[in-house]
């Protein structure tokens, strides 16, 4: 298949494509002295190679907890989850942008970057060579010893997001990467990422709490449900790449899904309400 027909096309190009990622039954309790809570019940999930999933559910239904137990921070108390056929993820595997920003403050930005890449015993050179390549890409070459305090949040978003591409990982894990930022950044950070992944085509699973977009950026977008997280509904997103994202509100696929997806949403917030 070729480079353009990857880039124009989206969620029925996958069909052809093998399965790179499979959880199966998930199942998360968390036990503490308050006792103990189901975060995920049943996650089963099939992710393609090269597909851009994105994940969208109320807050606190498991997002994190499904991304924590691929990477391995969290084991899950009951099913599976296979990485290109392996039994034990190998987290090496994965690169992870979390949550809450976490470059290490001690670490200029070019350290940061350098980092997956030291403990894979890169020799210095190349793991310089590679950096600067990282850092050319997002606009950041010339803040490379410029440590994080010294950087703006998106600045710090764009290093996060980077040192987690720079050692090839076959996925990319992101968490509600661009939550904290104001629209104009978010906008181009949202951007920056449609770039990196049509050249890298990475896998991607993405986590958001924005509707619009998880839609703009997606090949398929799954809806978990108020916890415990379930698979609610899942929906591929037939809009054609490049895909202008400040424009897709004219795109009739797209309004469908948003007005579709948004009631589903809502229903799960309300369970969500009623339980609290
Ligand atoms: N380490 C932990 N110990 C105990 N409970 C936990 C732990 N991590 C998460 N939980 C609980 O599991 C549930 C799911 O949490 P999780 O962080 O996965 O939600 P989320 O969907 O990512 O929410 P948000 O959208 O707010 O980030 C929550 O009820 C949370 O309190
Ligand atoms: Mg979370």
């Amino acid at each position: 298949m070729s480079q353009s027909a990857d880039l124009v096309t989206s969620s029925s190009v996958l069909q052809d494509r093998h399965s790179i990622l499979k959880f199966t039954d998930v199942i998360k309790k968390y036990s503490s002295e308050r006792g103990s809570i189901v975060a995920l019940n049943g996650i089963s999930l099939d992710v393609k190679e090269g597909e851009f999933l994105t994940i969208v559910g109320p807050s606190g239904c498991g997002k994190s907890t499904l991304l924590n137990i691929l990477v391995g921070l969290e084991t899950p108390s009951a099913g599976a989850v296979v990485l290109d056929g392996a039994n034990t993820v190998d987290r090496k595997a994965v690169g992870y942008v979390m949550q809450n920003d976490n470059l290490y403050p001690w670490r200029t930005l070019r350290e940061n970057v350098e980092f997956p890449l030291e403990l894979r015993n890169i020799p210095a050179a190349e793991r310089r060579r590679i950096s600067a390549r990282y850092l050319e890409k997002v606009h950041l070459a010339d803040f490379a010893d410029a440590y994080p305090y010294e950087l703006s949040g998106g600045m710090r978003q764009r290093g996060n997001i980077i040192r987690a591409l720079c050692f090839s990982p076959r996925i990319l894990v992101m968490d509600e990467p661009f939550g904290p930022l104001d629209a104009q950044t978010r906008l181009l950070l949202q951007n920056l990422l449609l770039g990196l992944w049509a050249e890298e085509k990475k896998t991607v699973l993405f986590i958001t709490h924005d509707l619009h977009e998880a839609i703009a950026l997606g090949d398929r977008l799954v809806v978990l449900t108020a916890r415990p997280g379930r698979i609610k509904s899942s929906h591929p997103i037939d809009i054609p790449r490049p895909r202008n994202i400040r424009h897709l509100h004219e795109n009739a696929a797209y309004r469908a899904l948003l007005s579709k997806v948004g009631d589903e949403l809502a229903e799960e917030i309300q369970v969500q309400a009623g339980v609290h």
